[in-house]
């Protein structure tokens, strides 16, 4: 049961209950308008401290697509953050209005903080260069959805694996089914931080390799997931122009790829995927930020003990 219960990490939740998720999105996705009035009476707060665009509106769309309401705030400083306020006091006040809240926050550990302040679900929406867990959930509805299956597939992820937290919750969350090989592709610089390496050999249960070349691997692979440059984690800004280029996916390479390999992304792109992919039917970064609106139905259905009620539509 995943009623009552927060989202901080990606193993928060067994594969069992992932998926339960999996198949409430899949059948939400098959009839949408049966869940309009699931949430009717319950609240959404949405406390972003930091930019978004996707996370931010799928869960509010995911709210009243369900016939909930959302209350929060997308600008910390117009709330009383600006004021000094902590983040414990600030949720404690948001569970007096509200039956479950996301937070995103630049701090790692902040949506831990914001749950240990209250009784009620918080679901981390990105903890600084940390955890990304909902948006694994999108990532996986999604390769579930195109390939049927978690288990013996090569993961190609590339870019900066060193400040993308997408990246860390996804390899988190992939390891734990069978016959996963990661390729993980990136400069030097950006290689995935010690503690995701040491978790994934230390399960031992996914191969990995770390390459710096894109062009060689893509034809290995089954997904190909790109990430953005972290700009923002950056501590000067002559490495971020150094390294922001590293890699760009175009229609060039997508010719050495696999006819079935699926390309993902979290979004926002900047340069790393040219806009002449986005015609090719293996591109599905589009259609994954739309999974993740539905997934994200299924996620506060869950929480709020909700999954009954539409099961019995
Ligand atoms: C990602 C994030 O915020 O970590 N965006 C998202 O939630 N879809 C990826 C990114 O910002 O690069």
């Amino acid at each position: 049961m995943l009623k009552g219960r927060s989202l901080l990490e990606p193993l928060d939740f067994s594969v069992e209950e992932m998926e339960t998720l999996f198949s409430a999105a899949d059948r939400i996705i098959d009839a949408p308008d049966g869940y309009a009035d699931v949430c009717r009476g319950k609240i959404l707060a949405t406390l972003f401290y930091e930019p978004s665009t996707r996370t931010r509106f799928s869960f509010e769309a995911a709210m009243l697509r369900l016939g909930g309401q959302v209350i929060g705030f997308s600008e910390p400083g117009s709330s009383s953050v600006a004021k000094g306020e902590s983040i414990a006091d600030t949720m404690r006040t948001v569970a007096c209005y509200a039956d479950l809240a996301v937070i995103r926050h630049p701090k790692e550990g902040a949506p831990r903080v914001a749950a240990l302040s209250t009784g009620m679900p918080v679901i981390n929406a990105g903890d600084g260069g940390h955890q990304h867990p909902t948006q694994t959930l999108t990532d996986l509805l999604t390769i579930r959805r195109e390939r049927g299956r978690f288990e013996n597939l090569t993961i190609g992820l590339c870019g900066d694996l060193k400040f993308g937290r997408t990246v860390h919750s996804l390899i988190k969350a992939l390891s734990r089914y069978g016959g996963i090989r990661f390729v993980l592709i990136s400069p030097e610089e950006l290689m995935i931080p010690d503690y995701v390496r040491k978790e994934v050999l230390q399960k031992g249960a996914a191969a990995f390799d770390e390459v710096r070349k894109l062009q060689d691997v893509m034809p290995e692979l089954d997904a190909l997931y790109m990430t953005r440059v972290q700009k923002e984690r950056f501590f000067n800004e002559e490495d971020y122009i150094r390294l922001k280029d590293s890699y760009i996916l175009d229609a060039e390479k997508m010719r050495l790829a696999r006819p079935d390999m699926m390309v993902l992304h979290p979004l926002p792109r900047v340069n790393e995927i040219a806009v002449e992919v986005d015609a090719d039917p293996r591109a599905v970064y589009f259609k994954q930020a739309k999974n993740g609106m539905y997934v994200r139905m299924a996620l506060i259905m869950a929480l709020l003990g909700l999954e009954r009620t539409a099961e019995g539509l």
